[in-house]
């Protein structure tokens, strides 16, 4: 296998997005735009990928922190893509081989058509590989300019191209493939002449052409791989586009995704077979949902474990939790980070939880806080407990042994224990530990005044 490098292109700001982050980090499908391009490379089988990189370089660079494979470039003043590209051969110094060169703002470009293109330039021993599309409207777009026996000659830019060239449809993706040693041959030879004053990569083509080397276009097979994003109304559209390929390979896999046009999945998240996933849920991530669950709608479920069998009903929010198997949470439930439930525990409506362990076939059915505590097995947590686990300064603990009845509207003041097989009698607020096998009960006596309302009415 001959080796292959790449480069990426992302100095730019990306002024049409309008905002204070550059246009490469905004997410999609629950990655960095730049890392979808980044992902398509290394699936091609890239070896070091080189990121030119400008604006907000220290962020883009803490996207790939410890990726062994990551070589960043700086390129101070954006002087053009021909320009950019010399940065980045510095950081390849010494590379023989293809140079695959992408844009930061491309996340649609799969792994299998950079493959294609590949296969075609080593192929025919090509110098330069442009991938192209052609497109209803290529306005904005280099143009692709073919010789009488349809042969790529070169690429003209919009603003540079006659009224004859700008009826072309055949466009530039802005991605393609290189032999080194005539990147690196004729880089430096690029001018700045012409309608932006900016040094074009797309000049190499002409140059390959004038040098008798090989030229060739591939177009791709779908146009939209190759839609760059500029503002947000592309970035919701690619996100779309992702979205629907990340659906697709679940539901190929065996998950059931009853409407997937409504159904937020983002990359890294990965689903057994014979799961339901009902509308408007969005998961990511690294979530890990076991078979056979049951997911109701408009769940949001972010960076949690989940075993086999559990059923999360409707509106509910799980972060940063692990769930065993058998479990049924909400509807509307919270489960905040450092929630661990055993198998076939039951969490209920309005029940919120954080920092804690339940162990197997304890519930909280209903309105419950539970923070900072360790529950053991066959616990009932009755309505309306709270774990009063702040004192203002501090959290403490709540430590609940196994079999324990806690009763309807208890306050447990940590830091605070109930040995195991204890019952707290509603109304209870616990102050104090409550051994083991015992009853806890701070009620106040209840005292009835016969006919009071009567005397008070006359
Ligand atoms: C470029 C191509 C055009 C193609 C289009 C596809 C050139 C001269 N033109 O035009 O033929 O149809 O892409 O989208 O190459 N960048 C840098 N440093 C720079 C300039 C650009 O890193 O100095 C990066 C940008 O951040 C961006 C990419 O290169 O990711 C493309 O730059 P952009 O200015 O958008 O190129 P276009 O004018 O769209
Ligand atoms: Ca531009």
């Amino acid at each position: 296998m001959e080796s292959l490098a790449s480069v990426v292109l992302a100095a730019g700001k990306g002024t049409r997005m309008k905002s204070g982050l550059i246009k490469v980090l905004h997410p999609i499908a629950g990655l960095p735009m730049i890392a979808w391009p980044v992902a398509a490379a290394r699936d091609a089988g890239s070896g070091p990928i080189v990121l030119v990189i400008g604006h907000q370089a220290t962020a883009v660079q803490g996207v790939f922190r410890g990726d062994a494979d990551i070589r960043c470039a700086m390129q101070e003043e954006q002087l053009g893509t021909g320009h950019a590209v010399a940065c980045a051969l510095e950081a390849l110094h010494g590379f023989r081989g293809t140079v695959l060169i992408l844009c930061g703002d491309t996340p649609l470009l799969r792994a299998e058509t950079l493959k294609s293109m590949l296969a075609l330039h080593r192929g025919s021993q090509a110098a330069v590989t442009v991938l192209t599309a052609v497109m209803e409207d290529p306005s904005g777009y280099g143009r692709v300019v073919r010789d009488a026996s349809g042969r790529v000659a070169r690429i003209v830019e919009q603003k540079d191209a006659d009224p004859e060239e700008q009826k072309i449809r055949e466009i530039n993706s802005g991605i393609y493939c290189m032999d080194s040693g005539f990147l690196f041959g004729n880089i430096k030879g690029l001018g700045n002449d012409n309608a932006q004053g900016e040094y074009y990569l797309t000049d190499l083509l002409a140059i390959a052409v004038h040098q008798g080397l090989t030229c060739l276009a591939l177009q791709a097979g779908d146009a939209v791989e190759i839609m760059g994003v500029n503002d947000r109304s592309q970035l919701a559209e690619a996100g779309r586009v992702l979205r629907r390929r990340i659906n697709r390979e679940h539901m190929l896999n065996g998950v059931t995704i009853t409407d997937p046009d409504t159904t937020y999945i983002d990359h890294g998240v990965t689903i057994g077979a014979d799961t339901t996933i009902h509308p408007g849920c969005h998961l990511s991530n690294g979530t890990i949902i076991g078979d056979g669950c049951e997911i109701e709608g408009c769940v949001s479920i972010s960076g949690c474990r989940i075993g086999d069998d559990c059923h999360i009903k409707a509106a509910s929010v799980l972060e940063d939790s692990e769930l065993g198997e058998d479990v049924a949470v909400g509807p509307m439930a919270h489960l905040r980070p450092g929630t661990r439930l055993g198998n076939k525990v039951k969490i209920g409506n309005f029940v919120e939880t954080k920092k804690i362990t339940m162990g197997e076939g304890s519930k909280a059915s209903h309105l419950t806080y539970l923070g900072d505590a360790e529950i053991g097995r066959d616990v009932n947590i009755g309505c309306g407990t709270i774990t009063c686990n702040y004192d203002g300064v501090n959290k403490h603990r709540t430590v609940i042994g196994d079999d324990v009845f806690i009763g309807s509207d208890v306050q447990l003041v940590a830091p605070v224990s109930v040995g195991r097989n204890s019952l707290v009698a509603a109304g209870t607020t616990v102050t104090k530990d409550v051994p083991p096998d015992s009853l806890a009960l701070s009620r106040v006596p209840q005292v009835n005044k016969e006919g009071w309302r009567l005397k008070k009415k006359t």
